[in-house]
């Protein structure tokens, strides 16, 4: 029976061992022991053998989510003759091996600061396949960039601009630039998700990233190459992504020269689901539809179709992670509503908002199953919350688990591939869980936990304490 203090979109599963579609990684069942396994590994040998909590990739399906975008992209454009180039948002995350496979996937990478360049140089991407981004790189960051031969730099604003041309000078070479353009588009995702709305800090208006290209033109050192925008994240509907475009299209009409190539970058930002109530749309029929029209809007207004670049972070890192916790402490808090009683168990958890900030920043929802072990207890309303001292430290806001679940149960979060490792940090003195990737019946350490004493280290008091 439903709990009334679940969500509208939350309903009671017939069977709360079940593993909804489309939320998990591919790979992702359970074995003959009722727990799960990804990769062809059970989650109790990974948690025995790294400890929990860990963050767990299955390498295949990021890999094949990476192949899927790049062919959809490059057959939309194919079909118009143009070129279509996809560059993974590393912030969503980025390690050396997830560098290898998404450079043997054909993607290039936008990095959007040293860190995240220094990541994919030193994994081995292809400088000319990196695009730097960001609304406040440091002259070092782009000395950097051009140093290593970084392909584009995205301008965010007239200053960086002149900082771009000033140091190319210095260096005596020429740097290719594209514009960032906050095309006003009102995306329907989290406000702090939403990058295209007037009010915030990325791109410029069309009219003034318009007045910036001819700026652009008359630098001895910069070549511009094209528009970008990036109209927010974890968007589901279609309208804003064609809106934009056309904004895009219109500015390229304005600024378009005879003869030279050109590229719309139109950003990334496309939904997954977390939860059973979110319904993505399909990858390659949304990208046909976009690159589409593009097309259309092109041949009607008699411009040559540019080149189109995407720059999905999300939905290839995003559905091929989990996270691994154990539980610590459950407990059933009574809640009054009206003249209503209801329970609502909370399940803590060895990690929380030090691995996973999306439920504090946004709001956002996730989902979980007991991996270790099935059950046949009716489900029950649990949170999923964290070690943290803050009682926004929230995992899992709702969902339905079985009722018997209980401490040295291992559980699992859907969909934490993306957003989550990046968006780390040492709150109340936690050190950040490792990350595995797993294939084929094997594990994979790709970046090491840091213990307690990596963590002390930085402090130099204690060092000097200690010395
Ligand atoms: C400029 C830019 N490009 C691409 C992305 C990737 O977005 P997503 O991971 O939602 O595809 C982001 C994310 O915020 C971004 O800021």
């Amino acid at each position: 029976m439903s709990n009334p203090l679940a969500p509208g979109w939350l309903s009671a599963p017939g069977d709360a061992n079940a593993l909804h579609s489309g939320i998990w990684p591919a790979s992702m069942r359970r074995d003959d022991t009722g727990a799960l396994e990804v990769g062809g590994v059970a989650v109790t040998e990974l948690i025995e053998r790294y400890g929990s909590p860990l963050y767990v990739f299955d390498q295949d399906d990021l890999i094949s989510r990476a192949q899927s975008v790049q062919a959809a992209v490059s057959a939309a454009c194919a079909r118009h003759g143009i070129t279509g180039s996809v560059y993974y948002a590393s912030k969503s995350f980025i390690s050396g091996h997830v560098v290898s496979w998404i450079e043997d996937a054909g993607l290039g990478f936008d990095v959007a600061s040293a860190g995240e360049m220094a990541i994919a140089l030193a994994g081995g991407a292809n400088p000319d396949h990196l695009e730097f981004q960001g609304n406040n790189k440091s002259a070092d960051e782009i000395a950097q960039a051009m140093s290593a031969g970084v392909s584009t730099i995205v301008i965010d604003a007239p200053i960086e601009a002149a900082r771009i041309q000033a140091i190319a000078s210095a260096m005596d070479t020429r740097q290719k630039v594209m514009i960032r353009v906050n095309t006003g588009v009102h995306a329907d995702t989290h406000d702090y998700l939403a990058t295209a709305r007037e009010d915030q800090k990325f791109g410029l208006s069309p009219e003034e990233a318009i007045a910036l290209v001819s700026v652009i033109r008359d630098s001895s050192h910069l070549d511009f190459v094209g528009l970008h925008s990036h109209i927010g994240s974890q968007i589901f509907r279609t309208e804003g992504f064609l809106e934009a475009a056309t904004r895009m299209v219109q500015a390229y009409q304005q600024v378009r020269r005879e003869g030279e190539a050109f590229t719309l970058n139109l950003g990334g930002g496309f939904g997954i689901a977390y939860t059973e109530a979110d319904e993505p749309m399909e990858l390659a029929h949304l990208i046909d539809t976009i690159v589409d029209h593009v097309a259309a809007l092109c041949t009607t207004e008699g411009l040559p179709i540019p080149n189109l670049a995407f720059e999905p972070g999300r939905v290839i890192s995003g559905p091929a992670g989990v996270t691994l916790y154990t539980v610590g402490v459950t407990k059933p808090v009574t809640v009054h509503e009206g003249d209503q009683v209801a329970t609502r168990l909370y399940v803590s958890v060895d990690g929380g908002m030090s691995d996973n900030a999306r439920p504090a920043l946004y709001g956002a929802n996730y989902s979980a199953r007991i991996a270790s072990r099935t059950s046949s207890e009716s489900p029950a309303l649990v949170r999923v919350v964290g070690k943290h001292c803050e009682s926004g430290d929230i995992v899992v806001n709702a969902e339905y688990l079985p009722g018997d679940v209980a401490p040295g149960d291992v559980l699992a979060v859907a969909a934490t591939g993306a957003y989550c490792y990046s968006l780390s940090s040492n709150y109340n003195v936690v050190g950040r869980p490792p990350v595995v990737a797993v294939s084929g019946g094997s594990s994979t350490l790709m970046v090491a936990g840091e213990t307690l004493d990596d963590v002390l280290a930085r402090d130099q008091g204690l060092s000097r304490g200690q010395g």
